[in-house]
């Protein structure tokens, strides 16, 4: 198994550090596990002038999975866009064809406390939000801001192919296959053609899936039920921009964003792992991070790209049983919770491991 290690800037390296740990743990009991590390965002931009450098392009192509921690940081926001952070993360994505996002949305019971909402609305919570990752309004062209009739204007391209379409569609029904069978789809078709595109052809490709039940929202409605009823959904699948914003509203319903992980996956599993939270520059160096969400990425990894269930497995056991020994990073604690720092909690791990 060669990894790739991306552990970005912020938080990045302290969550990533307790990431590998474990993976270290995974190696020593018997996985062949190859270890590599490279530059990603700010950090990179500071040491080689580019958020994406060709060493890492190098090393993310060679490897089978890449794990990333987070890019970002107030330092580089004055940066012209082809140099912002961002866009090494950006870039990544774009080159490794890295088009299926799966975001799972899980509620530990043992957090059900730390959710924003009534505990019988999320608790027992499982989504899954599939994101198309490598186009949409993210990518498309022409794009820009411009002088126009004496005034600035700018503007972006929302813009999808059917077989762009068709082949996350296909990642969303095979994951509802393995699941309780339930799909959503989101658009905005009522108002935007691009996405009437985006409904029919989920449609046609339904046809391949009859033992899973199809459904179609819009948007605004979908970022509504998602507050009002979450636990009716299954499966979500839907574009890069509403994935975005969906994804991190979903999140919240678990109670922290620093619980969450993702696999960013091409059409033969290759994938990019990480956390969804950014580089939380306000917290960085002072060991309160919670790494949950990038360990919880590793067993991500087990499972999609080196089909190891069972390592995959332990990994989320050796988490579950930390919560359930009340163990807590600030981010997830309610009172009389015993606080943990970054590290300490990567030892709790490690032990439960
Ligand atoms: C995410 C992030 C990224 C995105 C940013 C950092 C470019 O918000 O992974 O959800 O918009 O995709
Ligand atoms: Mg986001």
């Amino acid at each position: 198994m060669k990894i790739a290690v991306l552990p970005g800037d912020g938080i990045g390296p302290e969550i990533v550090a307790q990431a590998v740990r474990v993976l270290d743990a995974l190696k020593s009991d018997g996985l062949e596990i190859n270890i590599e590390h490279g530059l990603i965002g700010g950090c990179a931009v500071d040491a080689t002038g580019e958020p994406y450098p060709d060493a890492t392009h190098q090393l993310a192509s060679q490897a089978d999975a890449i794990l990333l921690g987070a890019v970002g940081g107030p330092k580089y926001d004055a940066l012209p866009r082809e140099k912002r952070p961002e866009k090494g993360l950006l870039a990544i994505r774009k080159a490794l064809n890295l088009f299926a996002n799966l975001r799972p949305a899980i509620l530990y019971p043992e957090l059900a406390e730390a959710s924003s909402l009534k505990p019988e609305v999320v608790s027992d919570l499982d989504i899954m939000i599939v994101r198309e990752l490598t186009g949409d309004i993210y990518f498309g062209e022409p794009r820009g801001i411009e002088m126009r009739d004496g005034q600035r204007v700018g503007y972006n391209t929302m813009i999808y192919s059917e077989s762009e379409i068709q082949r996350i569609a296909h990642v969303a029904f095979q994951a509802a296959q393995k699941r309780n069978r339930l799909l959503c789809s989101v658009d905005k078709m009522n108002v935007l053609e691009c996405t009437q595109l985006w409904r029919d052809v989920v449609d046609e490709v339904s046809k391949s899936y009859p033992d899973v039940k199809l459904s179609h929202m819009l948007v605004d409605n979908a970022a509504m039920q998602l507050v009002r009823n979450p636990k009716q959904f299954d499966v979500i699948v839907t574009g890069n921009m509403f994935g975005d914003i969906l994804s991190d509203e979903a999140s919240m319903l678990t109670g922290s964003i620093g619980m969450l992980p993702s696999a960013s996956l091409d059409s033969n599993n290759k994938g990019l792992y990480e956390p969804i939270h950014g580089s939380a520059p306000d917290i960085a160096g002072r060991d309160v991070a919670n790494p949950l969400a990038t360990i919880l990425s590793v067993a991500m990894m087990m499972r999609y790209t080196f089909n190891q269930d069972e390592a995959a497995q332990r990994v989320e056991n050796a988490v579950r049983k930390v919560l359930t020994q009340g163990l807590r990073t600030q981010d997830i604690a309610s009172e009389s919770m015993q606080i943990l720092g970054t590290k300490a909690m990567g030892d709790a791990v490690l032990s439960s491991l």
